[in-house]
Parts: structure tokens; C-alpha cells; sequence
């Protein structure tokens, strides 16, 4: 989707679909001689949130696309309904543009900005398709452009940047999740994570099975062992700023299939493990975002990139291991394998100093019982970030909830054979998984982020939702701002 801004008297627009509230388009209609038609139209009409209506006019604005309950004052969550509303009907109206005009809507703490965030956010996820393997009915939205109509566009040149740039992170991210685990697989993430590459200012490299052998990642290979393809850190490296600014770094689990290993998963909804590899998907489709809307920031993103298998040669339950920190593991169960991958991928990043850690996992099925799909779950150790990553998430939709990180769970990891054990008990297991990664965590500000219940749906709507996506974005773009 492509979003611009127009200003200007509506009525001199020229457009197949403009969307805006029962007052506006009345004056509009009025404006444009056409109010009888208009009158006629919604006369049955119940002017309330989630009801629309389409008022064909015919001429410059061939139809308005009426958005229930929008004239009265809304709080934001009200007003990310609507705007999920009006990207419903646009995507599905068979015309190539449409113009939204909804400056007038009075919502309680949210600025012209911010109010157009949120309806590019909304349209970008309401024309997202998936059917690349699909053999015939691809059905696209003809949607490809939307104008957003303001007041006066001054001021708001970066308010599109970042509607366009999160347009893209998304759908990359999405794309990602949904491609299926005979094709995503590490190599594939790592040719992915390659294209972001043709920037000038964004370096990507890999570490191989042997140069991770080289640098003590036990942990990561314990992982990878049983599969036939390799696996590959992968490391991606923005300069938005002086060299010498400490970057943000973004670390993302990348299980392209988790089968469990030797503590193999049982089978129903198995094929949903393809979607392990979400948290990689949402900080390579967040890193696209900050590329494309130029953030002055430093940022450096790891993935963690394997695929969890069953094999001959593979990692056996009771198996110990050195991770790259020099701290050694008892691998009780091969199924907590996201944990062991991330632990080596954050001593890796910690060697570049990085101002803030974040890394974001589909860890525990124990998160999605805890908190199940409407926010993602957050562990930090500096109160500050752990803040500044929720309000993020409020201003977005894209809800996150701090989970507590206190020492008493720490016990639960204790292993009589090695340092400590990768599982805790059957408690508290998205809480014992964050304990499990925050030993790797040297004097940082680190935050981590299990994104089991948010980062996709099952059933039927079964799909990659994006998510953290636009947390994670709009976390970096305030940063990037306070500067
Ligand atoms: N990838 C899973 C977690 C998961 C489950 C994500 C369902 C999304 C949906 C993870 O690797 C895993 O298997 N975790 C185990 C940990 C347990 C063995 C301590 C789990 O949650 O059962
Ligand atoms: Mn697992
Ligand atoms: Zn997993």
C-alpha cells in the first residue's frame, strides 16, 4: 500500500471512494449537489460504531463510504476500530484509490499524527494477502494507494515515512511467517535478511555451524545438530548515525520448524511450528521499517536461525553443553530449544555494547495460557524500557504486558549436573524461560518479549500476524526522536 496526504476542500477532490463520518459526507454530499441522493441513501442507516454504508454519488467522488459513530468524541481503542472498519470496506470495494477524511473525529489523547498512524496501520494490515501458493484465485485488493486527507500537510512528512515504512516492515514479516518450512528455512531467512542489504548503510553477515563451533556456541549447535540444513546466525547492521552511537539491537528466535527434537511435540497443530521462526520474522520486518523511514539510530539485529529435528545425531534429553558465555547447560528437555539458540545469539550481540536488547521470541505455550493472544509478554531488567516498550504497545494496538522477572523464580532452574538446567518446572514456564535468558544478560538494559500467543493465529484465521512489529517500530521511532 502507498499513503499520501491531500489537503484541500473535499468537495474539489477527485476519487472513486472517499471514507469519512455521516456529518462530514452529508456536507459533502450537499457541497457536491447531491444531497437528496445522500438523505435517500441512509435513511435507515443506524449511525453507530462498526456499521458502515456506501453512498454511490457518482461524478468526482463516485462513493462515500459512511463510518458509523464517528462523530462523536472516541477514545483510541474506539478509534482503532473505526479505522479497522474503514480499512475493511476500502480493501473491499473494487476501486485502485480511496481517500480517508477523518481529521474531524475528536479522539482523547491522540494528535493528527497519531490518528494517521493508525489508519495507515489499519490499512496495511486489512490489504495484507498471502497466496503465493495458491495455483489460481488470487484474490488482491485492487486498494494500492491511500490518500489521507488533512487540515494541512505540513509537519507531517514523517508521520508518511513511517505509515509507508511499517506498511512494508509488516508485510515482510508476514510473509515470512506464513512461507511454509520447506522452503523458509534458515538459508532462506538468511537470503532474505541478504536484500535488506542493497541499502548503503546496512551491512548483513552470517556466522556458520563451523564459526559458531569456533566461538563456543554450544548452546545454538545443540539445536541445529539433528537437522539436514544448516543453521546460521545472521546478523544485520544499520547505520543511521555517527559510528560511534551505541546501536539498539533486536534479537529474534528463528526456529524455522520446531518438531520439539528428541522430546518430540505430539501432532496436532504441528504444522503451526512453522511460525517459530516469528520472533526473526518481526525484528528483520521491524529492522526494513527503520531502514525505510531512515531512523537516526544505530541498530544491530540478530537472528537466531535452526531448525529444531528429531535425528540419529541429535541433542538427547540429559545432554550438557557450553554456551558461548562459558556457562554450561543441562538440556533437560530439547523441546525448550528457543532459549538455547537466543542465549548464544545475546552473547554475540553483547560484544557490539548495545545501548538496549530486545529480543523477541515465540518461547513458551505456557505464554499464551498466561496471557493468551491479545498481548505479548514482556520481561525487562531496567523499569524505563520495560515502560517505554508498553507505551508503545498502547499507542500502536499492538498490546504488551510486563511479566514479573524476580529472583524467586531463578530456583526453579537448578540443575545437580551442570550450572542450571534449560527447563524449570510445569509453573510459571514463560517466567522460568525469561529467567533461563536473563543469565546471559552482562550490564544491559535488556528486554525480552514472548510473543507465543501474539505473533500469529491458529485456526481459522491461521496466519502470521506481524506482531511486534508495529511495537517494536514505534519503540525505535520515539528513541529516535528524543534524541
Ligand atoms: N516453540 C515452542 C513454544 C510455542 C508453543 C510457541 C506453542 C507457540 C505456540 C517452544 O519451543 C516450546 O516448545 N516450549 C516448550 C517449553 C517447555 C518444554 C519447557 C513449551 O512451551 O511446551
Ligand atoms: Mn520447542
Ligand atoms: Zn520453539
Amino acid at each position: 500500500m502507498k499513503y499520501s496526504l491531500v489537503d484541500g476542500d473535499t468537495k474539489s477532490l477527485n476519487t472513486p471512494c472517499l471514507v469519512t463520518t455521516m456529518k462530514t459526507g452529508r456536507a459533502l454530499a450537499r457541497a457536491l449537489g447531491k444531497a437528496d441522493m445522500f438523505s435517500r441513501t441512509v435513511t435507515d442507516f443506524k449511525d453507530q460504531l462498526n456499521q458502515t454504508i456506501t453512498v454511490q454519488l457518482g461524478g468526482t467522488v463516485a462513493r462515500l463510504v459512511i463510518l458509523g459513530g464517528a462523530d462523536d468524541a472516541l477514545t483510541p481503542d474506539q478509534f482503532r476500530k473505526v479505522a479497522g472498519v474503514a480499512a475493511a470496506a476500502v480493501t473491499a470495494l473494487p476501486v485502485k484509490s480511496a481517500v480517508i477524511s477523518l481529521e474531524r473525529v475528536r479522539v482523547k489523547g491522540m494528535r493528527t499524527d497519531a490518528k494517521l498512524k493508525t489508519l495507515m496501520h489499519a490499512c496495511s494490515q486489512a490489504a495484507y494477502r498471502y497466496h503465493k501458493h495458491k495455483s489460481g484465485n488470487k484474490q488482491d485488493t485492487q486498494l494500492g494507494t491511500v490518500r489521507l486527507h488533512v487540515n494541512a500537510k505540513s509537519g507531517l512528512s514523517q508521520t508518511l515515512r513511517y505509515g509507508n515504512a511499517l506498511d512494508q516492515g509488516l508485510k515482510l514479516a508476514k510473509d515470512l511467517g506464513n512461507e511454509p518450512p520447506n522452503v523458509c528455512n534458515p538459508t532462506y531467512l538468511l537470503k532474505e535478511a541478504r536484500k535488506l542489504g542493497r541499502n548503503t548503510n546496512v551491512k548483513v553477515s552470517s556466522l556458520s555451524e563451523k564459526r559458531m563451533a569456533e566461538l563456543g556456541m554450544g548452546a545454538f549447535l545443540a539445536v541445529s545438530k539433528g537437522s539436514a540444513t544448516p543453521g546460521y546466525m545472521i546478523i544485520i547492521e544499520y547505520r543511521g548515525t555517527q559510528a560511534a552511537t551505541r546501536p539498539y539491537a533486536l534479537v529474534g528466535k528463528g526456529i524455522t520448524f520446531d518438531t520439539g527434537g528428541i522430546s518430540l511435540k505430539p501432532p496436532p497443530a504441528m504444522d503451526e511450528m512453522k511460525f517459530d521462526m516469528c520472533g526473526a520474522a518481526a525484528v528483520i520486518g521491524a529492522t526494513r521499517a527503520v531502514i525505510d523511514a531512515k531512523l537516526p539510530i544505530n541498530l544491530v539485529t540478530v537472528v537466531a536461525a535452526a531448525e529444531n529435528m528429531p535425528a540419529g545425531d541429535a541433542t538427547r534429553p540429559g545432554d550438557i553443553v557450553t554456551t558461548a558465555s562459558g556457562k554450561t547447560v543441562e538440556i533437560l528437555n530439547t523441546d525448550a530449544e528457543g532459549r538455547l539458540v537466543l542465549c548464544d545469539a545475546l552473547t554475540h550481540v553483547q560484544k557490539q555494547k548495545p545501548k538496549v536488547i530486545i529480543d523477541v521470541a515465540t518461547l513458551t505455550g505456557a505464554c499464551i495460557v498466561a496471557l493468551g493472544s491479545h498481548a505479548s509478554a514482556v520481561y525487562a531488567n531496567d523499569d524505563d524500557l520495560a515502560d517505554d516498550l508498553l507505551s508503545a504497545g498502547q499507542d500502536t494496538g499492538d498490546k504488551a504486558w510486563r511479566m514479573p522477572l524476580w529472583d524467586e523464580y531463578q530456583t526453579a532452574l537448578k540443575s545437580n549436573f551442570a550450572d542450571f538446567a534449560n527447563v524449570g518446572g510445569r509453573e510459571a514456564g514463560s517466567v522460568t524461560a525469561a529467567c533461563f535468558l536473563s543469565r546471559f544478560i552482562e550490564n544491559t538494559s535488556w528486554a525480552h518479549m514472548d510473543v507465543a500467543g501474539s505473533a500469529f493465529h491458529g485456526g481459522a484465521r491461521k496466519g502470521s500476524s506481524g506482531r511486534p512489529v508495529p511495537l517494536l517500530f514505534e519503540y525505535l521511532s520515539q528513541q529516535a526522536q528524543q534524541k
